[in-house]
């Protein structure tokens, strides 16, 4: 089964509404020939429908940074699957390690947003990764597997087929300092043969794995070279459009 690579932006808490518009539009320009790969920027909650008008009909879509798993109600302070699904964005992003770690975010909250996001038909993204003491004390399997299967738990292939994984071992984000071919490698066919084993081959086969943590223009090929990565998702090189672009189209 073929996927299609996803080069995904996650904009996190940077840009005002001005300068994120001003930047997906010149992200879209420069993306105007690209095919064979979908790109997708994650701005801000309140960037992500002016964002989202200014880039219609583009080659770029759209994609939220968190949701809560409720529909509506008296819940201050948060944003629900229907509003972004009003403000035509396709996919979220569900887990990042930094709302883990500073937000209280969950393996249980994530499997909520993970069924409300696809009970709407949003596309989740679901991050996970090992912290560096995880991976020397030889845990980063362990950790994976419950990151996976208890964030995904209740769920079933026919709800996950949107499902998109993003291995982001922590240590790797916004340090500069990426995981090795080999590292990354080892965890992608590992988590490719978890799919298998809790739900399908058919899931296990069409679901794609993303890379994140301090990809740049200058290591995205070796890293998409790697059989079972799917795409990468990025941080600080995606906030400016001429650098994106050369992660995008890192096959020309
Ligand atoms: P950096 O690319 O800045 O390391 O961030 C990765 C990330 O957290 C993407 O979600």
């Amino acid at each position: 089964m073929s996927r299609i690579p996803l080069i995904a932006g996650n904009w996190k808490m940077y840009k005002t509404g001005p300068e994120a518009v001003k930047t997906a539009i010149d992200l879209a320009n420069l993306c105007s020939k690209v095919q064979g790969i979908e790109v997708m920027i994650a701005p801000t909650f309140l960037s992500v429908q002016h964002v989202a008008e200014s880039v219609k009909g583009t080659n770029v879509k759209i994609g939220a940074q968190n949701l809560y798993f409720e529909k509506q109600g008296a819940f201050t302070g948060e944003i629900s699957g229907d509003m972004l699904k009003a403000a035509d964005v396709e996919y979220v992003i569900i887990g990042h390690s930094e709302r883990r770690q500073f937000f209280g975010e969950t393996d249980e909250s994530v499997c909520k947003k993970i069924k409300a996001a696809t009970q709407i038909g949003l596309k989740p993204i679901l991050c996970i990764g090992e912290s560096e003491t995880q991976r020397e004390e030889e845990k980063t399997f362990e950790i994976l597997d419950k990151q996976v299967s208890d964030g995904l738990k209740g769920l079933g292939s026919d709800e996950l087929k949107n499902l998109v994984l993003a291995y982001e071992p922590v240590w790797a984000i916004g340090t500069g300092k990426t995981a090795s071919i080999d590292q990354v490698d080892d965890v992608h066919q590992y988590l490719r043969s978890l799919l298998e084993k809790l739900f399908s081959k058919d899931l296990a086969s069409q679901t794609r794995i993303l890379y994140g943590g301090s990809v740049k223009p200058e290591n995205v090929k070796d890293l998409m070279g790697i059989k079972d990565v799917d795409g990468a998702l990025v941080g600080g090189a995606s906030l400016d459009a001429n650098k994106f672009i050369n992660i995008i189209t890192y096959n020309t």
